[in-house]
């Protein structure tokens, strides 16, 4: 069996509130593996604690608890002089490229600057490897005399790319690394993250809360709710059978286009609870069309749905746990009322 580059066991992260006492509990003991070669996504609305996520992996946070390993030493509490022989094994992709570069260096300095951090090549030698850089993410080498602001969000990301590349990583995290992008050319990023892996065989930790884009690109998934993972699986195999009410519904729910009309903030407002209260049992119990009392007794643990896949729902048991059969709620369409309340809106 194919060991894991990268082991998440039971992953705890908290922050200190803006109250005294108060504390934000981003990440509630998370666990995955991350296969060489293979691409994981992070599935969940804002706030779920995908980012948080990705940051201790990086270890640009410390975690609360758990368990983090890479390449089978744990890292989890290391000094980061410790850590910093591994910064280069990890890398990590930003939502927004503009913002990732420093807008007065010119492109092929912003790629050779990472090859001159962790190689000891002379300059006519980084030269080269920037312009085999430039190439791999299919950037003209044009571009390399330019500033980011002669870019367009497709080209600076693939410098960005680049960028990660340049160090010959086991892992890339990548967080919403096509959000900020036109959705004509998010494909081309997309393709060219597929090609790099395969090419390299480099792991990805992709964050998305565009399940259509985590869907191309993951081998499994996982969902997240309040920072608990809800279900996790085989990529097809959660799309085809998604079993934790929460799931069913981001898949069921006619979904815009628009990350942001997706991720409208609102809908987590109100009776919802935030991670600062979280319930006691299932998080998604004060939301979920199918809440019985057993669900606010304590957090399930995860039921088997099938091979490797798994979702933390006390109703998978008995077989009703699922929100699309209507016949279940005698109130009605159980399904269209939590769609509409889901994605806040009537359709
Ligand atoms: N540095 C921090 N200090 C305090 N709270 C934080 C910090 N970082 C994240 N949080 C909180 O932790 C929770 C999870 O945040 P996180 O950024 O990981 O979510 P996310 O799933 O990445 O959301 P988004 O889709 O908006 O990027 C949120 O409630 C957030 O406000
Ligand atoms: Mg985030």
């Amino acid at each position: 069996m194919v060991e894991p580059i990268l082991r998440v066991h039971d992953l705890v992260k908290h922050f200190p509130g803006s109250q005294p006492g108060e504390t934000i509990h981003a990440v509630n003991g998370v666990s995955f593996d991350l296969k060489p070669g293979e691409t994981v996504g992070l599935v969940g609305e804002s706030g779920s604690g995908k980012s948080t996520i990705g940051r201790c992996v990086l270890r640009l946070y410390k975690p609360t608890a758990g368990r983090i390993e890479f390449g089978g030493r744990d890292i989890t509490t290391i000094k980061e002089r410790q850590m910093r022989p591994l910064r280069k094994e990890i890398q990590i992709v930003f939502q927004d490229p503009y913002s990732a570069l420093n807008p007065r260096m010119k492109v092929g300095n912003l790629i050779g600057e990472l090859v001159k951090l962790h190689t000891d090549l002379d300059a006519a030698a980084r030269r080269e490897t920037v312009t085999a850089l430039a190439a791999r993410v299919h950037l003209n080498a044009d571009l390399l005399t330019r500033f980011p602001n002669e870019l367009s969000g497709g080209q600076l990301q693939r410098v960005c790319i680049a960028r990660a590349l340049a160090t010959n990583p086991k892992v890339i995290v990548l967080d919403e690394p096509t959000s900020s992008l036109d959705l004509s050319v998010r494909a081309g990023i997309l393709e060219l993250l597929g090609e790099l892996q395969r090419e390299t065989g480099v792991s990805m930790l992709f964050i998305s809360h565009d399940l259509e884009t985590v869907e191309l690109v993951s081998h499994r998934i996982l969902v997240l709710y309040l920072g608990s993972v809800v279900e996790d699986g085989p990529s097809k195999a959660v799309f085809a059978n998604p079993s934790h009410p929460y799931s069913q519904a981001l898949l069921s729910a006619d979904l815009p286009p628009d990350p942001d009309v997706v991720l409208d903030r609102k809908i987590l407002e109100g009776e919802v609870p935030g991670p600062v209260n979280l319930p006691p049992g299932c998080p998604f119990a004060p939301r979920c069309p199918l809440v019985r009392p057993d669900c606010n007794a304590a957090k399930p643990g995860p039921s088997v749905i099938g091979e490797d896949h798994h979702a933390a729902c006390v109703r998978v048991a008995d077989g009703t746990n699922d929100i699309r059969n209507a016949d279940a709620n005698a109130e009605g369409d159980i399904h269209k009322k939590f769609q509409d309340q889901f994605i806040g809106r009537t359709s």
